[in-house]
């Protein structure tokens, strides 16, 4: 096995605007790295750098020890997993799954042990007669799946593989992948858009905008720590509340619109150099407290006329404004608060995150 690293890795189609700018990326071996951001940022280009179906306008790509920016496709000892499945519609499961095997000399032994493991494993016996057009999408994600597994690659690549399923088929076929990954410890890059895929797949996580990298970590570490306002507006559902204030008293107070908050305690140091600017304020549904909440460490009260309640079951999430302010909380789901009435909730004070309205990178440590 193998880790794959990128280095000041750029993707320029002609004269245009380069697709990825300065990549810099190390996926370690045994890792299983999400690839995350919204449509058009650059995902699958990336990936396919890595696969070889790409070339790079300028800087390298390792795979283990080997430099691989000329090495063709078929001999980087990668198996890529497609949104689409493009399996062969003429051949039986089988024939689909031995069809790589075939092409690269195996013998029919070991092809037949490879073909018979990966059913095992991926629970496609009983379809190995069949054709992709007799199966499910949930069954044909699984034979792509398994075509890539009997390849017994160094690396996995995964483009969006789980897109066409339905939600819950989704959410059965993602524990599998993540299950099969931590069993096998293949390397493996899985591209998506779906934020809540990348927090519960990935070891870590790159998140990616505009063809740049904004920011690899932990879900943990994307989720507490956003380096940058992207991150903290991708990473998260419902999205953290996000207000523009002007840094205030000295650094003590940050005023927005219509309301002003004491600053967190650990920023005001600092706060104190950019007295007068704007910051973005950002905090997170559950550091928002309704009634009947439990706050850790120091708050601040706040009046919010409630404008949306939704209800997901074991809360609600309600969000409220004050001005042109808007944000977002949790709350008991048997007494959700009336469309327009007021309520008071406690900001958690430490649970901050502030970011510099214009550089839009983080303030708070
Ligand atoms: N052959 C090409 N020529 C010019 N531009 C291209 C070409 N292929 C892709 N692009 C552009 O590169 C950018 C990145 O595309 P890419 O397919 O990598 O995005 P993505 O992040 O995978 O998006 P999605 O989530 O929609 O799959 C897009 O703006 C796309 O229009
Ligand atoms: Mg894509």
């Amino acid at each position: 096995m193998a880790g794959v690293s990128l280095q000041n890795v750029t993707k320029a189609y002609g004269a245009d605007r380069p697709v990825i700018s300065g990549v810099d990326l190390e996926i370690h071996d045994h890792e299983f790295m999400v690839l995350v951001g919204p449509s058009g940022c650059g995902k699958s280009t990336l990936l396919r750098m890595v696969a070889g179906l790409e070339e790079i306008t300028s800087g390298s790509i390792r795979i283990g020890e080997r430099v691989v920016n000329e090495v063709a496709p078929k001999d980087r000892d990668i198996a890529m997993v497609f949104q689409s499945y493009a399996l062969y519609p003429h051949m039986t499961v089988r024939r689909n799954l031995e069809f790589g095997l075939k092409l690269r000399g195996i013998a029919r032994a070991e092809i037949d042990r490879l073909v018979s493991e990966a059913g095992k494993v991926l629970g496609l016996h009983e379809l190995l007669e069949r054709r992709p057009k007799d199966l499910s999408g949930g069954q044909r994600q699984r034979v792509a799946l398994g075509r890539a597994l009997v390849r017994n690659p160094a690396v996995f690549l995964f483009d969006e593989p789980l897109s066409n399923l339905d939600a819950k088929l989704r959410v059965q076929m993602r524990g599998e992948i993540k299950k099969l990954q931590q069993r096998l410890q293949v390397t493996s890059i899985y591209v998506t858009h779906d934020q809540v895929e990348a927090m519960t797949m990935g070891n870590r996580i790159a998140v990616l905008n505009g063809g740049k990298l904004q920011q690899v970590g932990a879900p943990l570490e994307l989720y507490e720590r956003p380096q940058n306002l992207f991150v903290a507006n991708f990473i998260g559902t419902p999205a953290m509340s996000l207000f523009k204030a002007t840094v205030a008293d000295s650094g003590g107070a940050l005023a927005a619109r219509s309301f002003k908050l004491p600053a967190p305690a650990s920023a005001k140091g600092a706060l104190l150099g950019r007295l007068g600017k704007q910051v973005v304020v950002g905090i997170r549904p559950e550091n928002v407290l309704g009634k009947g909440r439990s706050p850790r460490g120091a708050t601040a009260p706040l009046e919010l006329t409630v404008d949306l309640v939704e209800t997901l079951g074991d809360e609600v999430v309600v969000y409220g404004s004050q001005g042109e302010d808007r944000i977002a909380f949790k709350m008991d789901p048997h007494d959700p608060p009336p469309f327009g009435a007021k309520v008071q909730v406690l900001v958690e004070l430490d649970r901050l995150h502030l970011f510099d309205a214009e550089t839009e990178l983080r303030i708070t440590a």
